[in-house]
């Protein structure tokens, strides 16, 4: 198989952006007829949930990619989530941290990738509660060292993936648009706000092309079971009750993994430099109603229909951090990009839930001591 060779070193300095040139707002990023050998993909925590669907994603759908996932593997990361691809040619593996600046030059200057696609964060708000340093190591600091490296070894592309959370809560009316202000309230949303707006500073300063994508909540196959969704499966299946914070009135805006992915690879191949794009999934609900959903889910499902789960309010550990509602305008990428979210949140769901029941091993593979350690700290069982 070719490798990725001076040829596309080459290509990479023709046409990427230099400290000296503004960068070309319009980047259709497909392969020249010169250019036949596969372009590398650095994709940063490719081993996480998202990550993982995404490289999945990016490889049936482009043959001419291939991909480079580096990534730190914390406990949220699993290269289990990618066994399938991981034998495949056009996949390779790096472990590394992305606020150590030597060992991601040493995989720019080994793999010379064409674009990066950076989803590596401590992603979980109430751990940023418990200990915000990590968040700002790897979020904040962890970014910057990506945005350095590619002054000295260009790329095309930079796509920095965000949240929702950057713009704080709203309340039971309206939506934020790209152009809403930042107001973030967890540590979590903090870093993730502050490694946008350096990315978007980096874009202005040097000219890098970057691009910032603000999706809602992600739920599907791979996803760590810290996170609301498959936390609530895992308890029902293993008999434990189903704790929701507060009166589980909050509302997020749920997004299908697989939608996600799409509109990512969309944004990589012709989203504009310097642009943010919000990626909804447009299907509001409250926590509540989410959980039932789960519950008459697993009823209806052969196999579970005799699980009795038993939802507990328990004190909300967020406090006044605990954003009372996302949701958000996409109308940006819809009209400009063409993309447009295509699974309902009833399959969406039902497909996750019996995705998790066919997965029972993955989910106890994943979780480690640690993980039950701090589960007895934030449930206190
Ligand atoms: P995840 O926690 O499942 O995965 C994070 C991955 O990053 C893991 O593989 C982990 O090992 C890796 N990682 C962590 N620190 C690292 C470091 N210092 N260096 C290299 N790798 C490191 O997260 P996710 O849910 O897949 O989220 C991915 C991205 O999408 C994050 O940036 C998150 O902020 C963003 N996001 C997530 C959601 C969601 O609903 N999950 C919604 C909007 C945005
Ligand atoms: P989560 O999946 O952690 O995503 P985020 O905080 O990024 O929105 O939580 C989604 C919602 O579910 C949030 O309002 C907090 C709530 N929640 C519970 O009620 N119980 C739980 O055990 C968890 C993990 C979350």
């Amino acid at each position: 198989m070719p490798k990725n060779s001076e040829r596309s070193v080459a290509s990479t300095q023709d046409l990427g952006p230099s400290s000296q040139d503004p960068a070309p707002r319009t980047r259709l990023l497909e392969p020249s007829a010169q250019e036949l050998a596969p372009r590398t993909l650095l994709v940063t925590g490719g081993a996480g949930f998202i990550g993982s669907n995404f490289i999945r994603h990016v490889l049936s759908a482009h043959d001419d990619v291939r991909v480079v996932n580096y990534d730190k593997l914390t406990y949220a990361g699993n290269l289990e989530n990618l066994a399938d691809v991981n034998d495949g040619e056009r996949y390779q593996f790096v472990r590394g941290d992305i606020s150590d600046p030597k060992a991601v030059a040493k995989a720019f200057e080994n793999e010379k990738p064409w674009a990066v696609v950076s989803f590596a964060a401590e992603s979980h708000v109430d751990r940023s509660i418990l200990d915000a340093t990590p968040f700002v190591d790897t979020n904040v600091k962890g970014t910057q060292v990506l945005l350095e490296t590619i002054r000295r070894y260009p790329v095309e592309r930079f796509v920095q993936i965000s949240t929702d959370e950057v713009y704080g809560a709203l309340g039971e009316e309206g939506t934020f648009t790209e152009s809403s202000p930042i107001h973030a309230n967890s540590p979590y949303a903090a870093c993730k706000a502050a490694a946008d707006l350096i990315a978007l500073a980096y874009a202005k300063t040097y000219a890098l092309p970057v691009v910032v994508t603000r999706s809602s909540n992600n739920y599907g196959s791979y996803q760590f079971p810290e996170k609301l969704v498959p936390l609530m499966i895992r308890n029902a299946l293993t008999g434990k009750e189903l704790p929701i914070y507060g009166e589980g009135k909050q509302v997020r805006d749920w997004l299908h993994v697989e939608d996600n992915c799409r509109a990512i690879d969309i944004v990589l191949h012709k989203g504009l430099t310097g642009e943010v794009y919000n990626i909804g999934g447009e299907c509001e609900k409250r926590n509540i109603e989410v959980v039932k959903f789960i519950c008459e889910i697993l009823r209806n499902h052969p196999g579970t229909q005799d699980l009795r789960p038993k939802i507990q309010f328990i004190k909300d550990p967020r406090g006044a951090a605990h954003d009372f509602r996302y949701a958000l305008d996409c109308s940006k990428i819809k009209r400009e990009l063409g993309w447009t979210p295509l699974l309902g949140f009833e399959e969406g769901l039902e497909r996750t839930v019996a995705w998790y029941l066919s997965n029972r091993e993955w989910t106890e593979r994943v979780i480690t001591g640690e993980y039950q350690e701090y589960y007895r700290k934030v449930y206190g069982a």
